[in-house]
């Protein structure tokens, strides 16, 4: 194959043949082509696009070029969830074990956070014990027995993304919508999914800033997951706000597991309290477990869809199949269980406290994430150590009144010194405003 000849053809703007791009993904993937080349094509389609045809050609093509993982047949549909990522987004964790319940197999291939927003698997690796990196056969193994698994990719899965991949981020061409979604629905085709919902996020936190770049994105995804026969479907949801009242490893799966806990016990209270307070994790894990149970045809309507989740959660199964899940990926639950006990595990916790009285107006995401990975909880490189237990919990959202000297949020940190600069510079993420700001919904378009 001529590759400079493709690279050529690329940056004039001409349409690759799928033939075409199948090959250089096989060979790129064999070491066969160098990395300075892969880059000048990367750059050439960051500029010139590719069409549907072509990206559906690249997806299955760096699809193929490791493991699939293969199931036994069953009436249990394969489902999962891929989120674009954000603040405090730890829906992933009480998500599979309630698909699980409700009667789904749950392949969960997650990732690891880079820069400020965080990753299902550094949450999990908080977890005593718990292993993320399992190999296929235990894959398919544990989600046949229990329902559910939440691990890392193996070495042999999509080895063409984690390749291109760091080439991107090296080149300057991660925000290239033809390679993400080629990037996302390739990792999620190697699952052999019946069903997939995506959860972009828009936002100041958020990989797509605005509404109108993350329907872009979305669009594509969903036109793609349909295309190679996986029922796809996206929601758009707001990340100028974490999601939750808890960021950070630990704090979150602690969040998750309250989440399993209290189910709509959670919403009915706070309901009378303002539109979108704590409530969010939970209406968004109800919404994707719903949206999946429509997709599959195992309900009529939306409505129904998240009546049944929300009982199915209320039942207390969830939290149950989440304890299964954990002994099945090596967890010492009573290690889990004495550490869930404690209001924190980081040596110091201080809190920051409003000002004045009034409703908080803004609660600013993109901020309360550089906070957190400078306190360790998130990488700077690749190779940056985890502390998994800093963060911030008891986060006041928009919307809710606050008294004067009202806890704004709660600093999780290694020492006084870097909890208190933390609390200094988390003044900034919070308004206070006498009237209430103005309602907005969690959850702005659903695209199918
Ligand atoms: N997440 C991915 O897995 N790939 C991308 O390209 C962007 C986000």
């Amino acid at each position: 194959m001529n590759f400079l000849s493709l690279i050529e053809a690329k940056r004039e703007g001409k349409t690759l043949a799928p033939g075409q791009i199948q090959e250089f993904i096989r060979e790129f993937t064999a070491g066969k082509i160098p990395d300075y080349q892969m880059a000048a094509m990367l750059m050439a389609i960051y500029f010139r696009g590719l069409d549907t045809a072509e990206t559906t050609a690249l997806t299955l093509a760096m699809r193929d070029s490791g493991d699939v993982l293969k199931f036994p047949g069953d009436k249990r549909p394969l489902v999962d969830k891929h989120s674009t990522g954000g603040i405090g987004d730890k829906v992933s964790l009480p998500l599979a074990p309630l698909l699980a319940c409700l009667g789904f197999r749950v392949p969960m291939i997650s990732g690891r956070g880079l820069g400020i927003t965080g990753g299902t698997l550094d949450k999990l690796d908080s977890i005593p014990g718990f292993q993320t990196l399992l190999p296929a056969k235990k894959i398919v193994a544990q989600v046949q027995k229990i329902g559910c698994v939440i691990c890392g990719q193996t070495d042999r899965m999509v080895p063409a993304d984690k390749k291109i991949y760091a080439l991107r981020d090296a080149s300057g061409t991660v925000p290239s919508i033809p390679l993400i979604t080629a990037s996302i629905l390739s990792k999620k085709l190697a699952e052999s999914l019946d069903a997939l919902v995506l959860d972009v996020k828009f936002g100041c936190a958020a990989f797509m800033q605005t509404k109108a770049d993350a329907r872009k994105l979305a669009q594509a995804m969903v036109a793609l997951g349909n295309e190679c026969g996986v029922n796809t479907r996206a929601i758009l949801t707001d990340m100028n706000t974490p999601l939750g009242r808890a960021a950070g490893n630990w704090l979150e799966v602690k969040e998750s597991v309250d989440c399993l806990e209290t189910g709509r016990a959670d919403l009915r209270v706070s309901q009378a309290a303002q539109q979108r307070g704590p409530t969010d994790l939970l209406e968004l894990v109800l919404d994707c477990a719903a949206h999946l149970l429509v997709q599959t045809r195992k309900s009529k309507s939306l409505a129904a869809a998240r009546q049944l989740a929300g009982d199915c959660l209320d039942s207390g199964e969830p939290r149950k199949k989440w304890d299964k899940m954990l002994v099945a990926q090596g967890a010492d639950l009573k290690a889990f269980n004495q550490k869930l006990a404690h209001d924190h595990t980081a040596p110091v916790v201080v809190e920051l406290k409003a000002k004045k009285s009034g409703y908080v107006s803004r609660c600013d995401a993109r901020l309360i994430g550089e906070v957190i990975r400078d306190l360790g909880g998130g990488r700077l490189t690749k190779e940056s150590v985890i502390d998994f237990d800093v963060g911030i919990d008891r986060i006041a959202k928009p919307g809710e009144r606050v008294g004067k000297f009202a806890v704004l949020c709660r600093v999780h940190a290694g020492n006084r010194r870097s909890a208190e600069s933390a609390s200094r510079r988390l003044k900034a993420a919070f308004a206070i405003s006498v009237k209430p700001p103005a309602a907005f919904p969690l959850v702005a378009e659903i695209l199918r």
